[in-house]
């Protein structure tokens, strides 16, 4: 199983219709989409990317899948847009989801980097319910990736050692592969 495919297992068992949860990497959309089903018409997704092209085409796919009405579209830094969202939305967010890196066919020089992504994770667990799922994907086939996928490492375990449940999950078949961590908020 992909590791996005292995994400959207996990939310799958996890979300409610009516839950509110957050896309942090919109990228293509895709998993934004997926978010948009899970939580129902009655539910809300939150999805934030940094480039205007992700949010043009995170809107289209949305639009065509009938999924708009449902979704916070924001452009903007992940970590300065989720701190924004605490203050309403503090324990109440279901899922944050990232997907980091680059967009596929896009500037690989706009990628998510180390500092603005540990501050985000930061922001996020104050964002989720108890119970709730934080899962961020890390490459580290690209430069920064290494650093960032280390940051990512280390903002996990120490949250293991806060009490917070977390899995890892590496594939074993290439060089460097992606790596997803799975937290459940305690
Ligand atoms: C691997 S892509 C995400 C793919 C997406 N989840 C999907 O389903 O298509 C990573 C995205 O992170 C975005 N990004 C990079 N730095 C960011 C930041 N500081 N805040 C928010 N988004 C950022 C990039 O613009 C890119 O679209």
């Amino acid at each position: 199983m992909r590791l996005t495919e292995k994400v959207h297992h996990i939310l799958t068992n996890h979300l409610q219709e009516g839950d509110h949860a957050i896309d942090a990497t919109a990228g293509n959309g895709y998993d934004t989409i997926f978010l948009a089903e899970q939580v129902g018409p009655s539910g809300k997704v939150t999805a934030i990317d940094i480039q205007d092209c992700a949010i043009r085409s995170t809107r289209e796919k949305l639009e065509s899948a009938g999924l708009i009405d449902r979704v916070k579209l924001v452009t903007g830094d992940h970590a300065i847009s989720l701190r924004k969202l605490i203050e309403a939305n503090r324990g109440k967010i279901a899922a944050v989801t990232f997907n980091l890196g680059y967009l596929p066919g896009s500037d690989k020089c706009i990628q998510t980097h180390a500092e603005s992504t540990e501050e985000a994770l930061a922001a996020s667990i104050q964002l989720l319910t108890i119970g709730g799922y934080l899962c961020v994907t890390a490459y580290r086939g690209h430069s920064g990736g290494i650093a960032e996928a280390e940051t990512v490492e280390a903002f996990m375990h120490k949250s293991q050692t806060d009490g917070h449940a977390v899995d890892c999950y590496e594939p074993e078949s290439s060089d460097s592969p992606p790596i997803l961590w799975v937290l459940k908020k305690s």
